[in-house]
């Protein structure tokens, strides 16, 4: 039986999921290696994502790859020499569980020939989303929730009929590096947006909250993200299209409920390792063993 979150995601049957960045925060593991398919603890980034999208009833997903992204379509289709050598060896439930990968959802992937920017890559995934609503998970930003994060949003978007972006809190001395927005409480964790500026120089940020890489959009986004002429970086920033959205037809943030790991910084991706690892009952013993003798001996 399904809960009622995920009759809420229902609404959402597609997600964008873009991964086609260079990475380049992670060289030289990303020279040949998507950013997306690091592991935490044993499993790529973009696994736990997909798996957020498919817990929330997000039934086709579109990745949006780039250069030597081929190990992105390889991880979700059928392994099937891996998985033969496997049975013969008697593996049987390490087989199942990569045959459970490939069987988990619809997926399509799209390339974007030039990383000209998160929005650009956005609009890579027009023709395949068309006319109807959809979410954004970006490929390197963990949500670590009971109520998957997209499934979360999903429900705002459900509740209001209007555009939901995910926001977090942030501290003021890191507002430039995020997208912020600033707005009217509407309670219950929901912002009315009435401004949204992408990376604000320090000291002229509208709030302290930061856009988080979860988004349900309407179809109306993609002719933004057209006409749109490029921003911060160079790059066709998705922000710059959220803020012509907010204009035309309203925009709202929601405070979502969990822990997030920004997977492509390297602290980030560090501390979304040990938080995955401490869950883990086979690893929390050693890794708690290690770090409380690290605590021990090293100096600040
Ligand atoms: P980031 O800005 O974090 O990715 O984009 P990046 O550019 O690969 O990172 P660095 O700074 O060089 O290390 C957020 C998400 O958007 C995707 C990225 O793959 C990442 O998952 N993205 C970004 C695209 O798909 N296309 C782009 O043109 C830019």
């Amino acid at each position: 039986m399904s809960s009622p979150d995920t009759k809420a995601a229902k609404l959402i049957r597609k997600c964008v999921i873009p991964a086609a960045g260079l990475g380049t925060r992670f060289l030289p593991a990303t020279k040949a290696v998507p950013k997306e398919m690091l592991p935490i603890v044993d499993t790529p980034t973009l696994q736990y994502i997909v798996e957020e999208a498919v817990a929330a009833g997000i039934e086709d997903v579109v990745v949006i790859n780039g250069r030597g992204k081929s190990s992105i379509e390889d991880h979700f289709d059928i392994g099937f020499e891996l998985e033969t050598t496997m049975r013969a060896r008697g593996k049987t439930a390490e087989a199942d569980k990569l045959r459970a990968i490939a069987n988990l959802v619809r997926i399509v992937s799209i390339r974007q020939k030039e990383p000209l920017g998160l929005g650009h890559a956005v609009l890579c995934a027009k023709s395949v989303i068309g006319n109807e609503p959809f979410g954004v998970l970006l490929g390197d930003d963990m949500i670590d929730a009971e109520e998957p994060g997209i499934g979360q949003l999903a429900r705002v978007y459900q509740q209001h009929q209007k555009a939901v972006i995910a926001l977090m809190e942030v501290p003021d001395s890191e507002t430039h590096m995020y997208g912020i927005a600033a707005g009217k409480d509407l309670g219950n964790g929901v912002i009315q947006i009435d401004h949204v500026v992408e990376k604000p120089k320090k000291g002229t940020a509208p709030s302290n909250l930061a856009v988080i890489g979860r988004y349900v959009l309407p179809p109306s986004i993609f002719p933004i993200l057209e006409n749109q002429t490029t921003g911060v970086g160079g790059e066709i920033q998705l922000t710059d299209g959220l803020a012509t959205l907010q204009k035309t037809e309203g925009l709202l943030g929601y405070k979502f409920q969990g822990q997030r790991y920004d997977a492509g910084d390297k602290v980030g991706y560090l501390k979304a390792n040990i938080a995955y690892a401490l869950k883990r009952p086979d690893l929390r013993g050693g890794l708690l063993e290690y770090m409380r003798e690290v605590v021990k001996t090293e100096k600040p």
